[in-house]
């Protein structure tokens, strides 16, 4: 994705930390990636890396003072607010996120934070005792409010000896964040519905049917779309996970809501079928909890559920495009391709379920199949493979 970063206008601000040495490395990495990098640094910074070295990373002298005559005189502070298409400070410091969240600006730095109409992009780096302070989560609850875009930080050992949350996230992973921030968004003005997670059928007011579907994947997908541009509606079955921003989610909990939700928001370009439904439910829910010894619990009768996506793939507002995944445990890529016939698919994502894998983990390995074929996507997050499952659907079957 390198090329995403010709000529773009990154501002990286650099706060006072130890971490200050990475976002050097950080400054070289954009500037060979074509990106023109504007370095601005606080006196504190300059303690930990000089500007000499910035300059020579990035071939641009560093921006330091809001009343620098000579800075002033060639580009003033609210033509380079305006000049920036993203500002990443890396590293922030707990006195970063603070005067950023209280909107100071008696500095270059938060002067242009105020004055930029760009998205500002934030890698706390800090002690992790100060990383854990209310008043540093606090800052970054009311940052995250107002859209800025926090990195990290991890954790691991730290520079003072301590082991925790704290250090900055990797030069690379940053690097990767302002690429696809300003990647261009290839699903603008589409409309996508996914639907997550798992149903549960009912058998009593206490008792259901369900699955293992942690609703990760759908959700991971929810968010690469809306990252690409896409407007995201997602429908989704009981899940832990908090609602993703600038994501519709329509809440069910059997798989005839589920149906009729994604029924309801025909026609979109895209439908993907990614949640774990219950393939039975009980024929009659009882209304009462039902009693050992008054109901026979081994004698529940079930009825088969609707195939949601064989049924969105056979309507008459059929989406352009209806993918679906496949959760085997078995001759995975053989009985997806199978389902992909079957149900009337564009394509399915077919993995390995069982054994602790896919459900409720943080990673999956995936297999795109269509009609061409099957391709690997590979083994990653599930964040990074629902970006990979877009640049696939974009790169075979364009919306
Ligand atoms: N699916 C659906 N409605 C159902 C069952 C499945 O929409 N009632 C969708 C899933 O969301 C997924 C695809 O169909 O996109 C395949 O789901 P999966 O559970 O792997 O397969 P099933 O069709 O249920 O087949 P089986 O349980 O026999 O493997």
């Amino acid at each position: 994705m390198a090329y995403v970063l010709s000529q773009r206008r990154v501002i990286l601000g650099i706060t006072g930390g130890i971490a200050a040495y990475k976002a050097a490395e950080l400054a070289r990495s954009l500037s060979k990636a074509g990106a023109q990098v504007q370095v601005v640094m606080t006196d504190a910074a300059k303690a930990f890396v000089t500007p000499l070295t910035l300059q020579a990373l990035t071939g641009m002298p560093v921006r330091d003072s809001l009343l620098d005559p000579e800075a002033e005189a060639g580009m003033g502070h609210i033509e380079l607010a305006r000049w920036a298409e993203l500002i990443l400070i890396a590293p922030a410091t707990a006195d970063c996120l603070a005067r950023l969240a209280s909107g100071r600006g008696d500095d270059l730095l938060t002067t242009l934070v105020l004055a930029t109409p760009a998205p500002v992009h934030l890698a706390p780096a800090m002690n992790q005792q100060m990383w854990a302070q209310a008043s540093t989560q606090d800052n970054l609850a009311t940052l995250t409010e107002r859209g800025f875009v926090i990195h990290g930080p991890e954790s691991g050992d730290q520079a003072c000896g301590d082991v925790g949350f704290g250090r900055m996230s990797e030069p690379e992973a940053l690097q990767r964040a302002v690429e696809s921030a300003l990647a261009p968004r290839a699903l603008e003005g589409k409309s996508i519905t996914i639907t997550a997670g798992p149903t549960q059928e009912a058998i009593d007011p206490v008792r259901y049917l369900s699955n293992h579907s942690s609703g990760k994947m759908g959700y991971a997908l929810a968010e690469a779309a809306r990252d690409l541009g896409a407007r995201v509606t997602l429908i989704s079955g009981p899940t832990a996970l908090p609602c993703p921003e600038r994501v519709q989610r329509i809440k069910v909990v059997s798989a005839q809501e589920m149906l009729e939700a994604s029924l309801a928001h025909l026609p979109s370009d895209a439908f993907i079928g990614c949640a774990a439904v219950a393939d039975y439910r009980p024929v009659s829910p009882a209304e009462q909890k039902l009693k050992k010894g008054q109901n026979d619990l081994s004698q529940i009768k079930l009825i088969q559920n609707p195939d949601i996506i064989a049924t969105i793939a056979q309507s008459d507002r059929r989406p352009k495009r209806v993918i679906g995944f496949a959760a085997e445990t078995q001759d995975a890529l053989a009985y997806g391709q199978k389902k992909l016939a079957e149900k009337g698919l564009d394509a399915i994502l077919v993995n390995t379920v069982g054994d602790g894998q896919a459900f409720g983990a943080d990673h999956n390995a995936l297999h795109w199949c269509d009609a061409a074929g099957c391709v690997d996507l590979g083994r990653a997050s599930k964040r990074v493979l629902a970006e990979t499952l877009f640049q696939t659907l974009i790169k075979r079957t364009p919306l």
